[in-house]
């Protein structure tokens, strides 16, 4: 089987077409980092408007790198797209985010799938986009295999899951106010270090002290609730709002200031995600961890989370760096999986900004 994948819930553009029999044969990404920076953050109507101008050609590229390389020696040739850019060329289907994200961002998405996929008599698939982050360590060389425990981060979700297959997700906990990359941007932004936040903090950080600033470790003291336990739920407000007070209270911010705060906020943070991790390893006994989602391509929680499962005597799976944040690969291949499983979206086509993983239907 092969599919088309395209992403396009929030600032960026990614399309790609993922064989079943072959892997990952052509993927593309378009940021729109320069365009939203300006601003500090995403703008929400430019971001749609660029989807707009950027997926059709997006497409074209792909098919035609997929063309190619399916033209390779062992197994049936992609037919190259002609120059009107128009022709299924091989393909059994296509997968568009239809959420969570920003609405008018993934209607262009959902509407280009949704319209080549009835236009070219194949079926159309919705994929939910943090089931595309879940899924996308699979796309790796040893992939994880079910049942899983899985932390996905990212600019709008933080979340623990024990995940028993496909579509059957049991939230373990979540964040009760900002995501944790979110707390990056805030942070970065309260630094000067601009937008995106996450790799711009983890970037100066390199040359801080984590050790600096005792920035809070909101809800894993079980001291402060007189015993009780903190539970797998996570926090990251306080966190930001401390960072915001030594800030406002910090007359200058030199370059090693800066970049002290940066590592000690990254550390504070890291150490939060590193012990539920390790506390929800604990209550599943699973001996396999996924980590997914933007802030999933952070280095130190990276070799931090190495280090944890080593010596617990679990892995720790994690998409390549490219897939920890948005792109199409993860969408083509969440498609590829619930379209074999017999799924697909009926007619017509919807977004839903706002979509809990876990009502997604299970399917294997
Ligand atoms: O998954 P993603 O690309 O988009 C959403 O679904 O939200 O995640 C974006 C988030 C942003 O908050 C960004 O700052 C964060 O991931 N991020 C990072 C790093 N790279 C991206 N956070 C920490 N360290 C990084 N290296
Ligand atoms: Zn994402």
């Amino acid at each position: 089987m092969r599919i088309l994948g395209i992403e396009t819930s929030c600032d960026d553009t990614g399309v790609a077409v993922y064989d079943s029999d072959r892997g990952l044969l052509a993927h593309r990404l378009y940021s729109q980092t320069a365009l939203h920076s300006q601003y500090g953050g995403v703008v929400p109507e430019l971001a749609s408007r660029d989807h707009i101008r950027k997926t059709l050609p997006l497409i074209r590229t792909v098919l035609t790198e997929a063309a190619i390389a399916s033209s390779l020696p062992r197994g049936p040739r992609l037919d190259p797209i002609g120059e009107a850019g128009v022709g299924p060329g091989g393909l059994d289907g296509i997968a568009y985010t239809a959420g969570p994200g920003l609405a008018g961002a993934l209607l262009v998405g959902a509407a280009i799938g949704s319209g080549l996929a009835r236009a070219w008599g194949i079926p159309a698939v919705a994929v939910h986009h943090m089931e595309g982050h879940l899924l996308s360590p699979m796309l790796e060389p040893d992939p994880p295999t079910f049942p899983f425990l899985a932390l996905l981060v990212s600019g709008g979700h933080t979340l623990l899951a024990d995940v028993a297959g496909l579509g059957r997700y049991t939230i373990l906990g979540e964040s009760v106010d900002d995501a944790v990359g979110e707390a990056f941007d805030k942070t970065a932004k309260l630094l000067g270090l601009g937008y995106p936040g996450g790799p711009a903090i983890a970037r100066a950080a390199r040359a801080g002290d984590p050790g600096k600033y005792p920035f809070p470790r909101p809800m894993t003291e079980t001291k402060k609730t007189h015993g009780a336990h903190p539970g797998l739920n996570f926090s990251f407000s306080g966190l930001k709002t401390a960072v915001a007070t030594l800030v406002q209270n910090n007359k200058s911010l030199d370059p090693p200031t800066v970049a002290d705060i940066a590592a000690s906020f990254q550390q504070a943070a890291i150490d939060v995600l590193a012990l539920k991790c390790q506390w929800a390893l604990d209550q599943t006994g699973a001996k396999q961890l996924v980590v997914a989602g933007g802030v999933s391509a952070n280095e130190k929680l990276r070799a931090r989370l190495w280090e944890l499962t080593e010596r617990l005597g679990a892995r720790v799976y994690f998409p390549r760096p490219e897939f920890s944040t948005d792109n199409g690969a993860m969408i083509a291949y969440a498609g590829w999986r619930r379209l074999r499983a017999g799924q697909s979206a009926t007619s017509g086509f919807g977004v839903q900004a706002r979509w809990e993983i876990a009502t997604l239907p299970p399917a294997e």
